[in-house]
Formats: structure tokens, C-alpha cells, sequence
């Protein structure tokens, strides 16, 4: 059966197909450690109880009918004083975009502002925005970092690629590799816009900055997160933020996200969302609003969930120090943010006990799928190469006390390789 050219060129996802050869081998009765989702055990971190009980209370009220396509006006209000009292924005509730999660934000910001044929720059390894711009059939430029960096692009990196592009996609702290920009980065990349920008007509398309911080309320120790807003304010007009309860609350599920930026922008992501009918579920969203004022919750909360994502994180990247102090050819870098470890498995052209060598990061990751039980996400699945050996390591899903049993296990399956 033939179907549109759109459909026949989208790509599945990477990770979900790992997934599926995870729950094949889990059905054989082996018990692999998966560390590829980018999601929680809700029964590890469950959302904050007093969204829970809001969320059901809302639904014993009947808050179940349509809610206005752009969120309701009481969780806009909530958003807008959040991100005041968070990152110092000042955003009205016009300005803001209640959406089924934060997915739909990202698609109606490529709807909105980018022509079939433009050009979209990102950079590798990131997530997804190689499928929003299959959707929009946009040309992608795909910038490729380095671990020198952490994996974040820099304004030299960028610079050459930004004359008549439609937007640049940021994301910091970045999935999938658990760093973030700098201050000093971020506002060398800011300027790079800003000179683009002073090349456009008047009533040309500018070049926008969509700014998915969706991880933000989830830094550790001394990292810092930056806005481009903050930091050069006459950005206001170009940025378009991605962010939402999702990550920060553990709240995948719950489906609530919130996209803020220009009015006349954001006016035109409100009737594309609306169309689709991609908006939160009403229940959520009149407890989300009520939830989000509470401060002391929100705070008490985001303490507790750091400080348990950032001790794995830790771990983690401890066990890697340690393989690569006794020699073996891995790495880890130093976790920031986000719930993801950026960790190098340098196996390519190793052979395995059974002969095979190892070709590819996919090959060498499912190897220690099969031989250590944990399986990781290749950085081919955002973006590089398939020769680049970086890994996402992701540990949402999995108590301290798994992950402390990772490294052990990685070690034996390396020591196998000649
Ligand atoms: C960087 C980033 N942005 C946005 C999202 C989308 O989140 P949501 O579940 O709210 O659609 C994700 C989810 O993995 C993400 O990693």
C-alpha cells in the first residue's frame, strides 16, 4: 500500500528499537539493566504526592471537558510566575503555550517558523530534531561536537552555518549527554545570532533560537543553568523556549508542558497545537497550576530528586574513572545535569569469545547488552557517527543500588575482549 512521501521518510526511533531487543532477551527470562529510556520508574521516582492528589481530586470535580486550546489561563498565570521567580523572565500568560507535554511545543515551533527547504542547524548528538525536521522538510545542518566540549556545540562550530538559516535548536542541559553550556559559551553563541540577525531585511524571516530547557531544574553541584533571554535580552524576539513538568517532576506521564517567546510566534504554535488537539488533559493541568505555586513543595521536591539522580550519576561516572585508571579504554564525563551520563566504550575492532569482532558502537553496545546485562544508547541513535563510541547512559529508571552493580559487570565483559 503506498503512502505519502512524508510517511515513507520518517525514521523510527533508535532507542526504541534497542528497547525492543531488551524486552526480546528480558522475555527469555535474563535480566538486563536498561539504561536507554529517557524516562523514570515511577515506582523509584514517583511524581510529587500533592500533584498526585490534586490531579485526582481534579478528576473527582469533573474537570474533565475540553480546556482552552492554549492551557488553561490559571496554569498560564502559574507558568508565568514560575519562570519569574526561577530564571528572573518575565513572560505574560499571552505569551506562554500549554501543551500535551513538551513534544508538541518543539513540532509547532518548526511548524511555525520554519518553510519547507529551510534550513535547520543542530548540532550532534542531540534528540529528535532530526525528526522534526523530516516533519517539516526542513534541510538539516548537522553540527558535530566534541567530547573536548562536552559534546556542547560552540559559537566557532556554529558560525559557519547560521547565513539564512531559519533556526538554530539548542538544548542545555542537553539529551543525551547530561552537560551544559557554559556562560561564556552560550553568550558567544547568542552574539553569532544576534550579528545574523543584523544581516536580515526588514520583514525577512529572522533567525530563531529554539531553547529547549526542559531539564533545567535538574542541575547539580556548582552548573549553572543559562538562558539565551537573560543573558542578551534583545533575543527576546527570536527565542522560543521548550520546557515542562516532564523531566523536572518525573512526570512523563502526566503529559503537562509549557512553551513560552514572542506573542506573534507563540499565537501561531497555539492554533497549529490547537488543530492537532496535542493540549495537556484538563485534570493535569488545573493541579499542575495549582502545584507549581507552592514553592516550598516544588523546592523540597527538586532536592530530593537531584540529589538521588546526581548520587547514580556520580556512581556511575566513579565506576568509569576508576575501569579507565586500570587501564581499560572508557571514560566518563563529569555529570551536570539532566538524568543522563555521557561514558566512552572504545571496543571498535575487538573480538569477542565467540570470534566476532566488534565493528560499529551498535555492535560493541550489544555486546554488553549480552555480556554485562546493561544496555546503553549509542550516540549514532542522536546523531554521530557510527564509529564515534560515546554512549547515554540514562538512570531514571534504576535504584543506586543497580547502578552500583554496573560497573563490576562492564568490567568482566571488557577483560573478555582481545
Ligand atoms: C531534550 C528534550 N526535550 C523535550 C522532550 C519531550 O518531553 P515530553 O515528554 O514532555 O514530550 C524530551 C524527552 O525526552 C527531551 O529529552
Amino acid at each position: 500500500m503506498s503512502v505519502s512521501k512524508l510517511a515513507r521518510n520518517l525514521h523510527g526511533s533508535e532507542i526504541i528499537k534497542i528497547a525492543g531487543e531488551i524486552n526480546e532477551l528480558k522475555r527469555q527470562g535474563q535480566n538486563i539493566a536498561n539504561l536507554t529510556i529517557g524516562d523514570f520508574d515511577s515506582n523509584i521516582y514517583p511524581i510529587p504526592a500533592e500533584l498526585k492528589q490534586d490531579i485526582v481530586e481534579a478528576y473527582a470535580q469533573n474537570q474533565t471537558n475540553y480546556p482552552p486550546a492554549d492551557g488553561m489561563l490559571n496554569l498560564r498565570e502559574s507558568v508565568s510566575a514560575f519562570l519569574k521567580s526561577r530564571f528572573d523572565l518575565d513572560y505574560n500568560p499571552g505569551q506562554i503555550l500549554i501543551s500535551g507535554g513538551s513534544r508538541p511545543l518543539i513540532y509547532s515551533i518548526f511548524m511555525a517558523v520554519v518553510d519547507p527547504g529551510d534550513k535547520v542547524v543542530f548540532p550532534a548528538p542531540s534528540w529528535n530534531n532530526n525528526h522534526y525536521c523530516d516533519l517539516t522538510g526542513a534541510e538539516a545542518v548537522i553540527i558535530q561536537t566534541t567530547p573536548e566540549n562536552n559534546f556542547m556545540p560552540t559559537a566557532a562550530e556554529l558560525a559557519p552555518h547560521l547565513k539564512g538559516a531559519a533556526l538554530l535548536a539548542l538544548c542545555s542541559p542537553l539529551n543525551p549527554t547530561g552537560t551544559m553550556f557554559s556562560k561564556k559559551d552560550l553568550e558567544e553563541i547568542c552574539d553569532l545570532v544576534i550579528a545574523e540577525n543584523k544581516t536580515r531585511k526588514a520583514g525577512e524571516k529572522p533567525l530563531y533560537l529554539m531553547y529547549d530547557q526542559i531539564y533545567s531544574q535538574l542541575t547539580f553541584g556548582k552548573h549553572e543553568h543559562y538562558n539565551p533571554v537573560s543573558l542578551r535580552p534583545e533575543l527576546k524576539d527570536v527565542t522560543i523556549f521548550v520546557d515542562g513538568s516532564s523531566k523536572c517532576f518525573a512526570a512523563t506521564g502526566v503529559r503537562v508542558g509549557w512553551g513560552f517567546g514572542p506573542a506573534e510566534v507563540v499565537n501561531h504554535m497555539k492554533s497549529i497545537v490547537g488543530h492537532m488537539g496535542a493540549w495537556a488533559p484538563k485534570a493535569e493541568q488545573v493541579a499542575m497550576a495549582k502545584y507549581l505555586k507552592h514553592d516550598d513543595q516544588v523546592n523540597a521536591y527538586l532536592g530530593n530528586i537531584k540529589h538521588n539522580i546526581q548520587n547514580s550519576l556520580t556512581t556511575l561516572y566513579n565506576g568509569f574513572q576508576q575501569l579507565k585508571a586500570e587501564g581499560f579504554n572508557v571514560d566518563s564525563i563529569e555529570p551536570m545535569g539532566a538524568i543522563y551520563l555521557t561514558v566512552k566504550v572504545d571496543y571498535a575492532g575487538k573480538t569477542t569469545p565467540d570470534g566476532t569482532v566488534l565493528k560499529t558502537s551498535a555492535d560493541i553496545n550489544f555486546y554488553l547488552i549480552k555480556e554485562a546485562k546493561v544496555a546503553l544508547v549509542p550516540f549514532s541513535a542522536f546523531g554521530t557517527g557510527d564509529d564515534v563510541n560515546w554512549f547515554r547512559v540514562s538512570v531514571g529508571a534504576s535504584t543506586l543500588q543497580e547502578i552500583e552493580q554496573l560497573t563490576p559487570r562492564i568490567k568482566a565483559a571488557l577483560a573478555k575482549l582481545v
